[in-house]
């Protein structure tokens, strides 16, 4: 399984005001691997995440996900494949606030036919003791698990976090990192992970940087770090 951009071009606007999100980028990303997008405010991140999502559409390349060309997908098709195969785990945790921890998480299996361990992945985020609690109750780092279970109940192939540790304190990010980086090592799935931390850069095992819609670098790291060791630039 491996994901491939070709010249993939993204452009908001109108054609007088033209925003070039994305330049004509071209990436293989391998299965299993931790990556971290990294670049400034406005480098077109998010974009990357979104179309490779399916979440948005591209003005011009192609996308390629298990052998899937997303790109060229029904939009119907393309949803169902969506909610089949990918993760999404955003800053803000958009969890359901009329439902408990354990309906959350429910959710995420209902949309896949054999739904995954609901429980098993309550306990393995950590809350199996806030498994009736309502998202209110919850802290922000708790709330995020819940998100990331959410996600992952459904196993999908590719795991999708556009910057899932903005609204976390220095501490609380790590242990969300520290769950992302042990869930890719035990379950396999592959992350891309997107922040404008460039610390974070160093738990990565392919560090992606982003510029004006373009990629300004890409290289894997020689030494991995764990998410508690890493320093907070
Ligand atoms: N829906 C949209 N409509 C119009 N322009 C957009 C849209 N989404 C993004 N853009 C523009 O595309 C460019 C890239 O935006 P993007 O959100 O991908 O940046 P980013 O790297 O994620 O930034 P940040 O770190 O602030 O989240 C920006 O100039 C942005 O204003
Ligand atoms: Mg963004």
């Amino acid at each position: 399984m491996a994901v491939i951009l070709e010249k993939v071009v993204k452009t908001y606007g109108s054609k007088e005001l033209p925003t070039h999100a994305l330049k004509g980028i071209s990436l293989r990303i391998e299965e299993g691997q931790f990556i971290v997008v990294l670049g400034p405010s406005g480098s077109g991140k998010s974009t990357l995440l979104n179309v490779m999502g399916g979440l948005d559409n591209v003005n011009d390349g192609s996308i390629t996900i298990d052998g899937f060309t997303v790109t060229t997908m029904p939009q119907n098709e393309l949803t169902r494949f969506r909610r089949k195969h990918l993760g999404f785990i955003f800053q803000q945790y958009n969890l359901l606030q009329t439902l408990t921890v354990r309906e959350n998480v429910e959710i995420g299996a209902r949309l896949v036919e054999e739904g995954g361990d609901t429980d098993g992945l309550i306990e393995r985020v950590g809350l199996k003791d806030h498994a009736h609690k309502y998202p209110y109750q919850l802290s922000g780092g708790e709330q995020q698990r819940v998100a990331i279970a959410r996600a992952l109940v459904k196993n999908p192939k590719l795991l999708f976090c556009d910057e899932p540790t903005g609204a976390l304190d220095e501490e609380t990010a790590k242990e969300i990192l520290a769950l992302l980086q042990d869930l890719n090592n035990t379950l396999k799935t592959t992350v891309i992970l997107i922040t404008h931390n460039a610390s974070i850069g160093q738990i990565a095992d392919r560090v992606i940087k982003m510029n004006s819609g373009e990629i300004s670098d890409d290289h894997l790291n020689q030494e991995k770090r764990h998410a508690n060791e890493i320093h907070w630039g």
